[in-house]
């Protein structure tokens, strides 16, 4: 069994983050998305894995070769524009052979892995299994309508007027006869290939198309609330730990992590919350659901539920919150505008003004 992931596309909803880099990049708890996929996809016992790159192709190659997934077989397969996720498999078609695989999309979060899921699949091999999950907006997704007895009979590609809040996770496994079904695509009104079309064309012709549905934890984070939930999620369960140079007059309570390299000088951290290596947080709050990656520096501040990307600095800005801020961004105070104040205090008045 192989693994298809597709990491091309344009991410224009995390603009202006992503429009110069991969939004599969985007550190969760300071760790690309793109890299608890491959994870994943290790976990499940596969080795053979094809990465579908468009414009960022050479972003993606860097990090994941840099980070050198030991057990994985690493294929990177160039598509030219981001034209849909069933043009992704044509893409892959001679990568993909005639083999089992799962198509796993670049920016999902699977809270939990998908080991179970393969497990299930490989012991029924259905011509199609697909992940649903029940949604509160389902016309931002592909939704899949159920008959009584649970099994799929249509899909539909982000609908305006969804048939059910089952929205499609961005897990599938297939057969090889997927192809056949991609090959009979054709651009849908949006211009692109659906995958949504391709297993409709299963079902239509009565293939095996199973669904799993899960109500455990799972994100497409392609937008920067998502990005945020996710963070909190994960840095929930992430190991304290502090390698980093912290002085007596800081503060560090709870679940904290503060990577080797890192300086910490008269701070109050509040976890959960990650540190990477080189920051410096000197005189400032970082508070809890944070992830400050490596390289930034945090000065005379204070920041919680937000994700800074590396390089960035801050100074003598109170407060930031639920932010997400780009590579090497500067953020500094606005100048003061003059202010006045025009008072008529009685005697003895104790008043407090803001200044
Ligand atoms: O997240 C789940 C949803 O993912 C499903 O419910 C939808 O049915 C499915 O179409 C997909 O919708 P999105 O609008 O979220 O897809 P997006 O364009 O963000 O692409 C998903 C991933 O695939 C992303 O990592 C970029 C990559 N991609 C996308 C396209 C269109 C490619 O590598 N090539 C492509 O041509």
């Amino acid at each position: 069994m192989k693994a298809l992931v597709l990491a091309g596309g344009t991410g224009s909803r995390l603009r202006p983050i992503t429009h110069t880099s991969a939004k599969q990049l985007v550190p969760v708890a300071n760790k690309p998305v793109l890299f608890y996929v491959l994870e994943a996809i290790a976990d499940a016992g596969i080795t053979d894995v094809g990465i579908v790159v468009g414009d960022t192709a050479d972003e993606i190659r860097t990090a994941v070769d840099g980070a050198g997934f030991d057990g994985l077989r690493i294929t990177y397969l160039p598509q030219h524009a981001p034209l849909g996720l069933a043009h992704a498999v044509r893409v892959a078609r001679d990568f993909l052979g005639d083999d089992d695989f799962v198509m796993y999309l670049g920016d999902n979060f699977v809270v939990g892995g998908i080991t179970a899921l393969v497990e299930e699949f490989r012991a029924r091999r259905p011509d199609a299994q697909i992940l649903l999950t029940r949604v509160p907006d389902p016309t931002a997704f592909g939704v899949a309508e159920l008959d009584e007895a649970g099994q799929v009979v249509g899909l539909a590609e982000k609908p305006a007027e969804p048939k059910s809040d089952l929205a499609l996770v961005g897990v599938y496994l297939f057969t090889p006869a997927i192809h056949e079904a991609v090959a009979a695509t054709t651009p849908s009104g949006r211009g692109e290939l659906e995958i949504t079309d391709a297993i409709q064309w299963l079902i239509d012709r009565r293939r095996d198309v199973r669904s799993t549905t899960v109500s455990g934890y799972w994100k497409d984070t392609g937008n920067v609330g998502d990005m945020l939930e996710v963070n909190r999620t994960v840095l929930e369960s992430v190991e304290p730990m502090v390698a980093g140079d912290v002085d007596a007059a800081t503060e560090i309570v709870g679940r904290v992590r503060i990577a080797p390299g890192a300086t910490v000088r008269g701070s109050r951290i509040v976890g959960p919350a990650v540190i990477g290596s080189g920051v410096e947080v000197i005189g400032s709050y970082v508070g809890p659901f944070t992830s400050i990656s490596d390289g930034c520096r945090i000065e005379d501040s204070e920041i919680e539920f937000s994700i800074v990307l590396p390089g960035s600095s801050i100074s003598g800005v109170r407060r930031i919150e639920a932010s997400l801020i780009g590579r090497n961004v500067e953020v500094t105070p606005a100048p003061r505008a003059p202010a006045a104040h025009r008072l008529i205090l009685g005697d003895h008045s104790k008043v407090q003004i803001s200044s």
